[in-house]
């Protein structure tokens, strides 16, 4: 078979383990193997490199995507449709495998609509992917979100402030939620369930009266107190799939920590972790991930399960309707939400 593969959004820890994955099991079970440049980008303007055993050798140990990412919505590009449609018989593809998110795997997901042979596979520092317990990059992001807040700790300790960490997550919580368990932030705001800023400072200074004199706030960067919300908004830039750029503006972070000294007497200080939380070398976790989702998408394009990603179920690596990974985003579930809040303040 002749499988062309691609990585597109943000990029996540684990990428390069997937596309070694992919290469080696493709090569070892006689396939050709052609990587797309810059996500859908690639595709529309046939960018290709050829991957073979020496370029993917020990790729797994960094992070990032040796093929490069964009966030290129072939709907929005004039008869994009018919542009990746003529790289796909140009290049003589069976089937196309693409590492992505939400908004690359809606792309997948229409291309297989329109007759292509699309496999996908489940990538996002965000872990907000339906069908799937885990997406690769999220464990990665996490390990770094708990040490910063665990650094944060002796700074905040010392100085007797509030650190307000702002940490992403624009539609779903994830990593702050675990991040934040695991790096003992006070309080933990999600994008989930709006959150009053007057109750957080409450929490705030009913910790200082019990003498723990410091504390860290983990928030989500689309966590929202509805009243806060025109700072954020007026001042970001929208992405080819219509999200709101929160990075390019003022973010919750910085607004919420000049609430909190505006409102109480605790001196307080913010934090933008930005994105470092979705560089460097992968953990263990996602590199075996990344490895075994690799491994299954060419097996996958082997038995023909077209339309379909691999996914992560329990302890086992299997097939799903891409329908259901990009239906609905996974949100953070109350119940976990809830216990996170045991040990606010
Ligand atoms: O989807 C991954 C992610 O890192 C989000 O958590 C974040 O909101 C967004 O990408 C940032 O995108 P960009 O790299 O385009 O600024």
């Amino acid at each position: 078979m002749h499988i062309g593969i691609l990585t597109g959004g943000g990029d996540a820890p684990g990428l390069n383990a997937v596309i070694r994955g992919i290469t080696v099991r493709g090569i070892r079970g006689g396939h050709e193997i052609t990587g797309f440049l810059r996500g859908w980008k690639g595709a529309l303007e046939n960018d290709w490199i050829k991957l073979d055993l020496d370029k993917v050798r020990d790729i797994h140990m960094q992070g990032g995507t040796m093929l490069f990412s964009s966030r290129t919505n072939p709907f929005r590009v004039e008869n994009g449709m018919e542009k990746i449609r003529a790289t796909y018989e140009e290049r003589g593809l069976d089937c196309l495998i693409a590492l992505g998110g939400e908004d690359t795997l809606g792309v997948a997901e229409k291309l297989g609509a329109e007759g292509l042979s699309v496999i996908g596979v489940p990538k996002t520092i965000d872990n907000d992917l339906s069908a799937t317990d885990f997406t690769f990059g999220f464990d990665t992001a996490v390990n770094y979100v708990m040490t910063a807040l665990e650094m944060l700790h002796t700074t905040a300790r010392s100085h007797e402030r509030v650190v307000v960490v702002e940490i992403m997550g624009r539609h779903a919580g994830w990593i702050a939620l675990y991040g934040g368990i695991a790096g003992g932030a006070h309080v933990i705001l999600l994008p989930e369930e709006e959150f009053d800023t007057d109750e957080v400072c409450r929490t705030l200074e009913e910790r200082y009266a019990k003498g723990e004199r410091y504390a860290i706030v983990a928030v989500a960067e689309g966590a929202m107190d509805p009243d806060l919300k025109r700072h954020i908004m007026h001042s970001a830039e929208k992405d080819a799939f219509g999200h709101v750029m929160l990075g390019t503006g003022i973010g919750i972070g910085e607004v919420l920590k000049n609430e909190i000294a505006d409102r109480t007497d605790l001196e307080t200080r913010h934090v933008v972790l930005g994105h470092v939380q979705r560089g460097g070398s992968p953990s263990a976790f996602d590199r075996v991930l990344g490895t075994r989702l690799g491994v299954k998408a060419v097996e996958m394009a082997e038995e023909g399960l077209f339309g379909k990603m691999a996914a992560l179920r329990g302890n086992e690596v299997v097939a799903v309707d891409l329908g259901e990974a990009v239906g609905t985003l996974k949100t953070v579930p109350g119940d976990l939400i809830d216990t996170a809040r045991l040990f606010f303040g």
